[in-house]
């Protein structure tokens, strides 16, 4: 496909996953329903991905929350991998090539590059969401302004108060 026309392609694509998140997230508030829905959604509309989910932070570690994809491991310290480096740094990280980040926690062998987007609820770091590919350079900036909509999406949409 044309460079105009794939991107023009994915405009559309990210117009209407965030319609269907918003959707399917309104009128509920339950941390582990709406989570395990924001996943399988993407996980089965964006192309090219072996893992998505979301790591909630307890006291000073990441815990795996719900994914869809292969088993994962359970904590991650904050700093450490692709994840506790986007929570700590509270900003989205973008990883063409797994294997050239320092640290990077390496969960499924199908990973080659990898996106985290950090959750933020009053000013507090309360998790991150992470989508791992196969493909090298898989996540560009539109896929990280978009996944960053669906996170205030779904942060805004949960009640915390006894969830984390
Ligand atoms: N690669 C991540 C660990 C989580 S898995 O990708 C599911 C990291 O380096 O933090």
């Amino acid at each position: 496909m044309p460079a105009e026309q794939l991107s023009s392609h994915r405009s559309e694509l990210y117009r209407k996953l965030e319609t269907e998140a918003q959707a399917l997230l309104q009128g509920e508030t339950d941390l582990i329903a709406n989570a395990a829905n924001l996943v399988a959604l993407l996980f089965h509309s964006l192309s090219d991905l072996n893992w998505a989910g979301f790591y909630f932070l307890k006291g000073d570690e990441l815990v795996l929350g719900p994914f869809q994809g292969k088993p994962a491991c359970v904590r991650i310290e904050m700093g450490k991998g692709v994840c506790g480096t986007a929570a700590v740094k509270r900003e989205t990280v973008i990883v063409a090539n797994v294997h050239e980040f320092p640290g990077h926690i390496a969960c499924d062998s199908a990973s080659n590059s990898e996106i985290v987007i950090p959750l933020i609820k009053a000013g507090r770091v309360i998790g991150v969401l992470d989508l791992d590919s196969p493909k090298f350079s898989r996540f560009e900036d539109d896929d990280a302004a978009c996944l960053g909509r669906l996170a205030r999406v779904f942060v805004d949409s949960c009640d915390f108060s006894d969830a984390l």
